[in-house]
């Protein structure tokens, strides 16, 4: 399961993420927000971090008009690494050697074009463990650091 959320600024790209989603044959659960009325980012970024940190989605994918806002309210969720990416490299090196449990997504800097490419590198990489996974739980350690 994949937790999707975005503020107003995201709202159409999520639309449309969704969709391919489901073309795909991805089950996704929608945290929000459901129209395109003014709404705050941090909301929905906190959302689906906590959705993916329970353990009740696997991923994420979080969209604002940047994805600056909503990938950094998502990663105050303890447990959560989001990756803004803006492209196919980086969504695969966000996944190989970060393990990005969730992946943000600029709808105004992106086209649907790209920003539908990058969701699907993001799904079809793994993470490569090994010396990665070291790094990654320095990262993790320092949720306890303060
Ligand atoms: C909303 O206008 C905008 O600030 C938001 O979508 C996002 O870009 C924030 O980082």
């Amino acid at each position: 399961m994949l937790a999707i959320g975005s503020d107003h600024g995201g709202f159409e790209l999520k639309k449309a993420v969704m969709k391919h989603l489901a073309e795909r044959g991805v089950e996704y659960r929608d945290y929000g927000t459901f129209s395109d009325e003014s709404c705050d980012y941090p909301d929905f970024g906190e959302a689906v971090g906590r959705a993916v940190a329970s353990g009740e989605c696997e991923r994420g994918i979080v969209i604002c008009g940047t994805g600056i806002g909503i990938s950094i309210a998502a990663n105050k969720v303890r447990g959560v690494r989001c990756a803004l990416c803006g492209d196919c490299y980086s969504a695969q090196m966000c996944r190989e050697h970060n393990d990005a449990n969730v992946l943000a997504l600029g709808a105004r800097v992106l086209g649907e074009g790209l920003a539908l490419k990058i969701v699907d590198t993001y799904l079809d990489s793994s993470f490569q463990g090994g010396r990665h996974a070291r790094r990654v739980a320095k990262i993790m350690a320092l949720e306890d650091k303060g």
